[in-house]
């Protein structure tokens, strides 16, 4: 191998170590690195860009409590979730409800948003890979809380009723932001990142809380 191709390789493993080469590197000095590799190696191709390498300032100080093994306090959390409160843009037109079965193909989706994809190409939900939802996908993850009888659970017989506002409202914003109730939420920022548009957002809130979805037509457990 020659010198200079040599010289480029080891180039940011170098600059990498430099930091923290009088004391052991710290969990934040690991962080860093990883993030310099992740940066070194990634290419933006189509419309996955380096962009998404950029942290905002919630993924940014959750990151930081994780690596130093804490929770985030009360104050930083509840600024997180008062911005990102601000980031939830109501329906267009009022309407909060669309098609269930629509919102189920949704959720069912975890296609989108890769490099191969092209931007005006809709995204799935991907809602299936942490919740269950219905009983008859048997293939669900678990990462977040079963969603099964979710309506149904919070007294929704009619979600066009005023009775119904609070849960419509709240579901719309969890399903827009969910760090604007749960500052490092693992949940992805579906509306606010826009990966689904303001159609599916309704179509997915008919799967939750319409009655005549198969969600809340399941006999409890
Ligand atoms: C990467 C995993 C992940 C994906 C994908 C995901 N969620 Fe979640 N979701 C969570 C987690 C974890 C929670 C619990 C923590 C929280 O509330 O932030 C949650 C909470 C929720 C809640 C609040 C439940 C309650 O009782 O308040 C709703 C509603 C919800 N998710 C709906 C959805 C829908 C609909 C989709 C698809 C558009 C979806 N989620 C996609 C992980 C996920």
């Amino acid at each position: 191998m020659n010198k200079s191709l040599l010289l480029a390789l080891s180039a940011p493993f170098v600059l990498l170590a430099l930091p923290s080469c009088s004391v052991q590197p710290t969990a934040a000095d690991y962080d860093r690195m990883a993030q310099e590799m992740m940066k070194n190696s990634f290419v933006a191709r189509g419309i996955a860009t380096m962009d998404r390498l950029n942290p905002d300032q919630a993924n940014d100080l959750c990151a930081q409590a994780e690596v130093a093994g804490q929770q985030l306090d009360d104050k930083t959390a509840q600024a997180i979730q008062a911005a990102q409160m601000k980031t939830i843009v109501p329906p267009a037109d009022g309407r909060f409800l669309g098609d269930w079965r629509e919102g189920e193909l949704i959720a069912q989706s975890g296609r989108g948003l890769t490099w191969t994809d092209v931007a005006t190409a809709a995204s799935g939900g991907n809602c299936f890979n942490c919740h269950q939802i219905t009983k008859a996908e048997i293939s669900f993850g678990t990462l977040g809380p079963s969603l099964l009888n979710y309506g149904r659970l919070r007294g929704v017989t009619d979600p066009n009723s005023p009775e119904a506002r609070p849960i419509v409202e709240y579901t719309w914003g969890k399903l827009s932001n969910p760090r604007a109730y749960n500052a490092c939420s693992q949940m992805p920022r579906a509306g606010h990142k826009g990966i689904l548009t303001q159609d599916q957002m309704r179509h997915v809130m008919a799967l939750l809380l319409d009655p005549e979805s198969p969600v809340n037509r399941e006999v409890a457990n």
